[in-house]
C-alpha cells in the first residue's frame, strides 16, 4: 500500500473540505489534496491563522485553489453556520476531511457544558457529517475521512460518565473522543451501505507526530517527548499520509482503517491499521451514534 501524489491524475473540480487545515497534519493534508488539482477549503476557527497557512502553501502551489470558512467544532452553532455559507458558494463536495482536534490537559467543557475533547473531536465532525452529506456525489469517489489514533485502543464510551471524571487512566477522554471518531466512522459506512449510497466513510490514524496537539504538555514533557521524539515520531507530511489515502485512492475499501504499521502504529509502512476488539462492537456504535444525535440535536439522515 503506497501513495504516489504525482501519478494521481488531475482532480480539477473536485473539492475538499479540511477541518484543522491551519496546522500540522491538517495543513499537510491540505498541501496534498491542494497538489492534485482538488480546490480545498480550509475550516478552521482562527481566521488569521488559516490566513497563514493558505497564504504559505501559495508559495510552494501558486496555482493551488484555497479558500477559507470560518468553523469553531467546539460549538454546534458555528457548525451549523459553516454549512449555511458553504451552501451559498458551493453546490457539493467531494471529499471531507474529519481532521481538527484537540488534546487537553485539563477538565474542559464546551458552552454547552459537554466534555471539550468529545463535544470538538467527535460531536462536532458527526454534526459537520450529518449536514453536509447531502451535498455528496453518490459515486465511490466521495470519500469522509475521520482522523482516529492509536489512542483508541486503551479507551472504551463512557456513557454514564462521558466526562470520564471516574475513567481511569491519563488521557482518558481524548482516548475516548478518538475511539467515538472511529466507531463513527465505521457506523457511517455501515449505514451507507446499507442505504446502497456509494459514498464511503474511512478512518485513519496519523502514528505520532510532534505537531500543535501537544502544545499545552508541561515543560517535562515536552523535554522528553522531543528527546524521544526523533525514535518515536515521524513528520506531519509522513503523519498526512493515511489521509491522503484514504480521500484520493482508489484502492480503499469503505470501513477500512489506515495508518502507519511500524512501531506499534507510531510511524512506518502505510496499511491496514490493527484496532481493539471493543472499537468493532456494532452495538457500542449505534449507541454512540443514538447519543451524538442525542447530544447534537441533529437527527442524522441519510
Ligand atoms: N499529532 C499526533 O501525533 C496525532 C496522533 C494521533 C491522532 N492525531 C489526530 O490528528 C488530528 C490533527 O492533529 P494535529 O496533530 O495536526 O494537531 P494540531 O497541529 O494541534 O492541529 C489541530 C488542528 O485542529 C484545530 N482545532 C482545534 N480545535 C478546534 C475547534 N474547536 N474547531 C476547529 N478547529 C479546531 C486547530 O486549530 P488551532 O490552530 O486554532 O488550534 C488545528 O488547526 C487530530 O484529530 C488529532 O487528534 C494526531
Amino acid at each position: 500500500m503506497e501513495l504516489k501524489l504525482g501519478k494521481i491524475p488531475s482532480q480539477k473540480g473536485r473539492i475538499a473540505i479540511v477541518t484543522g487545515a491551519n496546522n500540522g497534519i491538517g495543513y499537510e493534508i491540505t498541501v496534498g489534496l491542494a497538489k492534485v488539482g482538488y480546490k480545498v477549503i480550509l475550516a478552521c476557527r482562527n481566521i488569521e491563522k488559516a490566513s497563514s497557512a493558505r497564504n504559505k502553501i501559495m508559495q510552494s502551489i501558486p496555482e493551488a485553489d484555497l479558500d477559507i470558512l470560518q468553523l469553531d467544532l467546539s460549538d454546534l452553532y458555528s457548525v451549523r453556520e459553516f454549512v449555511n455559507r458553504y451552501s451559498e458558494s458551493y453546490q457539493k463536495l467531494d471529499v471531507l476531511v474529519n481532521n481538527a482536534g484537540v488534546m487537553t490537559y485539563s477538565e474542559q467543557k464546551n458552552a454547552a457544558g459537554i466534555e471539550l475533547q468529545f463535544a470538538t473531536n467527535h460531536l462536532g465532525h458527526f454534526a459537520l457529517t450529518s449536514l453536509l452529506i447531502n451535498h455528496m456525489p453518490n459515486d465511490e469517489r466521495s470519500r469522509i475521512v475521520s482522523l482516529s489514533s492509536v489512542a483508541h485502543k486503551s479507551a472504551t464510551i463512557h456513557f454514564d460518565d462521558i466526562e470520564c471524571k471516574n475513567a481511569k487512566g491519563y488521557g482518558a477522554a481524548y482516548g475516548q473522543s478518538k475511539l467515538a471518531c472511529l466507531m463513527f466512522g465505521d457506523e457511517l459506512n455501515r449505514r451507507l451501505n446499507k442505504s446502497d449510497c456509494k459514498i464511503r466513510s474511512l478512518s485513519v490514524h496519523p502514528g505520532v507526530s510532534d505537531t500543535g496537539l501537544f502544545d499545552e504538555m508541561s515543560w517535562i514533557q515536552s523535554f522528553l517527548f522531543k528527546v524521544l521524539g526523533s525514535f518515536m515520531t515521524h513528520s506531519s507530511d509522513k503523519a498526512a499520509v493515511p489521509a491522503l489515502y484514504a480521500a484520493l485512492s482508489s484502492d480503499v475499501v469503505g470501513g477500512d482503517f489506515y495508518g502507519p504499521t511500524g512501531m506499534g502504529g507510531l510511524k512506518g509502512k502505510l496499511g491496514v491499521s490493527k484496532r481493539s476488539e471493543y472499537s468493532k462492537d456494532m452495538q457500542v456504535a449505534e449507541k454512540l451514534w443514538d447519543l451524538s444525535e442525542e447530544l447534537s440535536g441533529i437527527e442524522f439522515t441519510l
